[in-house]
């Protein structure tokens, strides 16, 4: 077995989660490259490698359950175990949302990768991360799925555009990630919730206002924790973001 930190990062083809693996990367880890497409994949795998980072590509599909499993495979044989998950791989399903108008279509698939996604990838590793020394568990959400935050002051525009299936998905992916965390409570395993803040990348038209490097900081942070860190919790770069 590896004597190596071993990562997957979900949707690591491009945007954050290409830069969560290049981060990984740099502290010396093996990171999985989880994408669905081929040469999408390998050109990730490529350009990280000529950066240095021991990275490995991981077919992987999160709405699909045998490609979920066949990834869980291929880690087993490279690495007999992983430490670290990182579910980053998501969609917005295309703006606008409005609830009124919304394609019932469009909810599903969403909730489908978003959700779903992360649950069916989270349990094909499991048994792997139970053989990790210290296991972590990091779900890409959202600000835009705080309710708090999307029943605030309008004047704080913290809340992101009326968004039917994107923003309630990551709701979901909190709620989801609580549970979690409450069946691990008392394992070594440490689950959180990150956002990245506004970043630009192909998920907003490269509207955002930070760097995918920036919005992989929260990630990181969230895949290094201590034995002692936190477990079902949601943050970004400033604290914990309320729910
Ligand atoms: N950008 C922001 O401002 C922002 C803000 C808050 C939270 N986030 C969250 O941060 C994470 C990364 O977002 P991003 O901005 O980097 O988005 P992005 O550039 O659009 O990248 C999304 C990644 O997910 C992959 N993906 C989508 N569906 C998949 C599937 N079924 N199976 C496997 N991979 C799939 C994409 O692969 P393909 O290339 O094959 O499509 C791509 O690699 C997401 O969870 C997002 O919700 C982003």
């Amino acid at each position: 077995m590896s004597e190596r930190t071993i990562a997957l990062v979900t949707g690591a083809n491009k945007g954050i989660g290409y830069e969560i693996a290049a981060g990984l990367g740099a502290l010396g880890w093996s990171v999985g490259v989880g994408a669905r497409d081929h040469q999408r994949r390998g050109a990730a795998v490529e350009r990280l490698r000529a950066a240095g980072v021991d990275a490995f590509g991981v077919p992987l599909d999160v709405t699909d359950d045998a490609s979920a499993t066949a990834a869980a495979r291929l880690i087993e044989e490279q690495a007999g175990r992983l430490d670290v998950l990182v579910n980053n791989a998501a969609i917005t399903g295309g703006m606008p949302q409005e609830p009124t108008q919304v394609d019932p279509t469009t909810i599903r698939t969403v909730v489908e990768t978003n959700v779903i996604g992360v649950i069916r990838v989270t349990n094909a590793m499991m048994p792997l991360l139970r053989r990790s020394a210290s296991p972590r568990i990091v779900n890409m959400s959202s600000s835009v799925g705080s309710l708090t935050r999307q029943s605030g002051p309008a004047e704080e525009q913290t809340a992101g555009p009326v968004a039917v299936a994107y923003a309630p998905s990551k709701t979901f992916l909190n709620a989801v990630t609580l549970q979690y965390a409450r069946e691990l409570s008392g394992t070594n395993i440490l689950i959180n919730a990150g956002c990245p803040g506004y970043v630009a990348t192909d998920l907003n038209g490269f509207r955002g206002v930070r760097t995918p490097e920036q919005g992989a900081a929260i990630a990181i942070k969230l895949a290094t924790l201590p034995d002692d860190g936190p477990t079902g919790q949601f943050f970004d770069d400033a604290g914990v973001v309320p729910w």
